[in-house]
C-alpha cells in the first residue's frame, strides 16, 4: 500500500543511495516506483536502480505523459520503455491532464498491444478535481492519482467514492503535504493507540491515516532515505485505522 515517489528526491542522491532507497522499498515488501518523464532524470535513473539491483519482476512502475501532441508523447512514451529499462511499463498517467483526450488515446493503444498494464490521469492540486472527476465519467480509467492527506481531504467529498464506486485504483500522491502536515503535528504525542495499530512515528501515521481511506490503492511518498522508506512501507502494513481513529486524527490536526 505504499510505494515510492521519486519527484525532486532522485536528482539530489547518489547512484548508491537510490539503490538503497529501492532496495529498502523492496526488501520491506514494498513494489510501487512512481516517477515522470518532467521528474528531472528520475525515470532514467530509476530504471537503472531497479536494473541494478536485478529487480524488475518485484516492481510496478508507474510513469507518466506529460506531452501537448501525438508526437510529442508517442516519443515521450517510447523514451519512458528505454530508461525505465523495461519492455512492460505497469501504469502510465497523463500527467496533470495535460492533452488527456490525445494522451489517453495513445496510452489505449499501447494498453491493446500489451505494452502497458494499465492507463491512468493524475492531479496534484485541488483546483483541478472537478476535471478529474468529468474524465472518470466519461473514460474507462483503470488508475487515478490525486494527493490527499490529513490536511487535504476534499477528494473524501467525492473523487474517492467515484473511484470506488467505479472500480478505479487511486494512487496517492503528497500523502505527508510535501512535509507540511507532518511539520504541523510531529511535537505532539502519537494517540495512546499508535502501537496497537503497528506505527511509532508520526510520518507512518499520516500515511496509515490515507490508506485506511477505502478507496485509496496505494500512496507515493517521495524519499530520498533508505530508513525513511522502509518506515513508510511499514505504515502500509497490518492494522487500518477504524473510522473513529481517522477522526481522532483530524480533530487532533485541527487543533496543530
Ligand atoms: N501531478 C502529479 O502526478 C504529481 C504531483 C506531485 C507529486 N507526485 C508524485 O507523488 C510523490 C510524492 O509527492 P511529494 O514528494 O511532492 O510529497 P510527499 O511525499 O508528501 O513528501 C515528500 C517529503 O516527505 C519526506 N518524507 C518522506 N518519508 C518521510 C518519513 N518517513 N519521515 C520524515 N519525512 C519523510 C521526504 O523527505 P526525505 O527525503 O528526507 O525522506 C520529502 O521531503 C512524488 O514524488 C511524485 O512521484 C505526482
Amino acid at each position: 500500500m505504499i510505494g515510492l515517489g521519486t519527484s525532486q528526491v532522485f536528482d539530489d542522491i547518489s547512484a548508491d543511495q537510490r539503490r538503497e532507497v529501492v532496495k529498502s522499498l523492496l526488501d520491506t515488501g514494498g513494489t510501487i516506483i512512481d516517477t515522470a518523464p518532467s521528474y528531472g532524470d528520475a525515470e532514467n535513473t530509476s530504471g537503472q536502480a531497479v536494473a541494478d539491483l536485478n529487480a524488475r519482476s518485484k516492481v510496478f512502475f508507474a510513469t507518466k505523459v506529460g506531452a501537448s501532441s501525438r508526437e510529442e508523447g508517442v516519443a515521450q512514451n517510447e523514451a519512458s520503455f528505454k530508461k525505465l529499462r523495461t519492455d512492460k511499463i505497469d501504469l502510465i498517467q497523463v500527467h496533470n491532464l495535460r492533452d488527456t483526450a490525445t494522451q489517453l488515446g495513445l496510452l489505449r493503444d499501447l494498453k491493446a498491444k500489451g505494452r502497458i498494464r494499465y492507463l491512468g490521469i493524475t492531479h496534484f492540486i485541488e483546483g483541478p478535481q472537478e476535471a478529474l472527476a468529468e474524465w472518470m465519467g466519461k473514460e474507462p480509467l483503470d488508475f487515478i492519482q490525486l494527493n490527499y492527506s490529513l490536511d487535504v481531504r476534499d477528494p473524501e467529498k467525492r473523487l474517492l467514492p467515484m473511484a470506488a464506486d467505479k472500480g478505479i485504483a487511486v494512487l496517492v500522491n503528497l500523502p505527508l503535504g510535501r512535509g507540511r502536515v507532518l511539520n504541523a503535528v510531529k511535537n505532539k504525542p502519537l494517540p495512546g493507540w499508535a502501537a496497537d495499530v503497528g506505527v511509532t512515528t508520526w510520518a507512518q501515521l499520516l500515511l496509515k491515516f490515507v490508506v485506511s481511506h477505502p478507496a485509496v490503492t496505494a500512496a507515493i511518498p517521495a524519499t530520498r532515505n533508505p530508513t525513511h522508506m522502509r518506515e513508510n512501507v511499514i505504515a502500509g502494513q497490518g492494522k487500518v485505522l477504524t473510522a473513529a481513529q481517522r477522526n481522532e486524527l483530524i480533530g487532533l490536526f485541527e487543533k496543530a
